[in-house]
């Protein structure tokens, strides 16, 4: 299969997407994002430009959805494979917005599908999440483990496999790998680009970080009674830059056509104690907490058995939890209010106007000498 060349990042701007432009961009790929901003801002492309010292070819703000706006982009630029992004990911809010979920989720992974077929465009690779296991009992997981989703973002995700699978299954020209991770953290080790959520962060390792930085009082530790070593719960933490790493050789590696189905995760298990304990020492700082109830969806335990991935492509995940928990440091600590310099604010940030037509940030074209 000859190496993609241009790379269309759905969800560009976003904690992974945006390392993964930096990572695609650093290794001579040319990209272009389309981003809605529901969950990311502009600046996280410019960004990306300057961490890794290239132009994008071209960002655009576009909800994946509007068929017409992403079939533009297709016309405009020569993509050779999509790496699809573009969603909502946050357990605690999927159980109470389960409607918005399947829509973007999969009402985005259908549209872009159709709009790629439109245009003979048949390379995927598609953000999947660990979180389609649910309650297993075995740890770890591996590919061949049924899939149990317990909460309608893991069941988003689930769903859409399913289509691809079926997709591979009645078009032979399509090669999708769906790559399941587990928990994304950390940040580029410039400093310059990490993870910037809207609001109050609904995952662990950027609120640590915001409790660490002084900014929120305590971690609240979501249940004390799970079944596990220290009865917190216990996840497999994989450095952001090791994810987007796993993105560009699921493109850059030769594959056959058909759905491939890969864990991303570095295999070792680490409870909420133990994720605050490592912060503590990568910043020098107190990170105080307070255990409180169960959070609705949230399951014990989830650890990843990668060996797939290792086979396969002979990767393997490099970072261990102590450069996770430094690179997001240094970024929280460059970034006090993230990519947004008005005050922390609790509230939800303003949702962008989704009836404004596509917006292009940049030249359509410039010389990617
Ligand atoms: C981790 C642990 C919580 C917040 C995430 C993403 C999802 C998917 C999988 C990629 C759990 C506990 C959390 C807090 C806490 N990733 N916790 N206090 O739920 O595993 O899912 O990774 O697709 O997109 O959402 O991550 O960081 O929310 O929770 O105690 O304030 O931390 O109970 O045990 P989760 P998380």
């Amino acid at each position: 299969m000859s190496q993609p060349r241009t790379i269309l990042v759905t969800g560009g701007a976003g904690f992974i997407g945006s390392h993964t432009c930096v990572e695609l961009l650093s290794h001579g790929h040319d990209v272009v994002v389309v981003d809605n901003h529901q969950n990311s801002v502009p600046e996280a492309l410019h960004r990306v430009e300057k961490v890794a010292g290239r132009s994008l070819t071209a960002s655009y703000v576009l909800d994946v959805r509007d068929r017409d706006a992403l079939s533009g982009v297709f016309a405009t630029h020569p993509v050779d494979a999509v790496v699809h992004f573009a969603g909502r990911k946050a357990v605690g809010e999927s159980v109470r917005m389960p409607v918005e979920y399947y829509d973007t989720n999969v009402g985005g992974t259908t549209a872009l599908l159709e709009v790629m077929s439109r245009h003979g465009v048949h390379r995927l690779v598609f953000s999947s999440s660990c979180s389609v296991y649910g309650v297993a009992e075995r740890m770890p997981l591996n590919e061949n483990d049924p899939a149990a989703p317990v909460n309608p973002y893991a069941r988003s995700k689930w769903t859409c496999e399913q289509i691809l699978a079926d997709v591979c299954a009645h078009r032979p020209e399509f090669t999708v790998h769906a790559l399941r991770y587990f928990n994304p953290v950390g940040a580029h080790p410039s400093g310059n680009l990490g993870e910037d959520p809207c609001g109050v962060p609904d995952n662990v390792m950027p609120y640590i970080a915001q409790v660490a930085a002084g900014l929120r009082e305590h971690v609240t530790v979501f249940g004390d009674d799970w079944p596990t070593p220290d009865r917190t719960g216990v996840r497999d933490y994989i450095h952001v830059m090791d994810v987007a790493e796993g993105h560009r050789i699921a493109l850059e590696r030769p594959a056959p056509t058909g759905m491939h189905l890969l864990n991303l995760g570095s295999g070792q298990g680490t409870s909420v104690l133990q994720l605050i304990e490592a912060y503590h020492r990568a910043s020098g700082r107190p990170v105080p907490y307070r255990i409180g109830p169960r959070r609705p969806g949230d399951v014990p335990e989830l650890v990843a058995d990668g060996s797939a991935a290792e086979a396969v492509w002979n990767w393997r995940p490099t970072r261990d939890l102590a450069r996770m928990c430094q690179d997001s440091w240094r970024f929280q600590l460059h970034n006090p209010r993230g990519y947004r310099p008005q005050s922390l604010s609790d509230r939800a940030v303003r949702e962008p106007d989704a009836t404004a037509p596509p917006q292009h940030h940049r030249a359509a074209f410039r010389s990617n000498a």
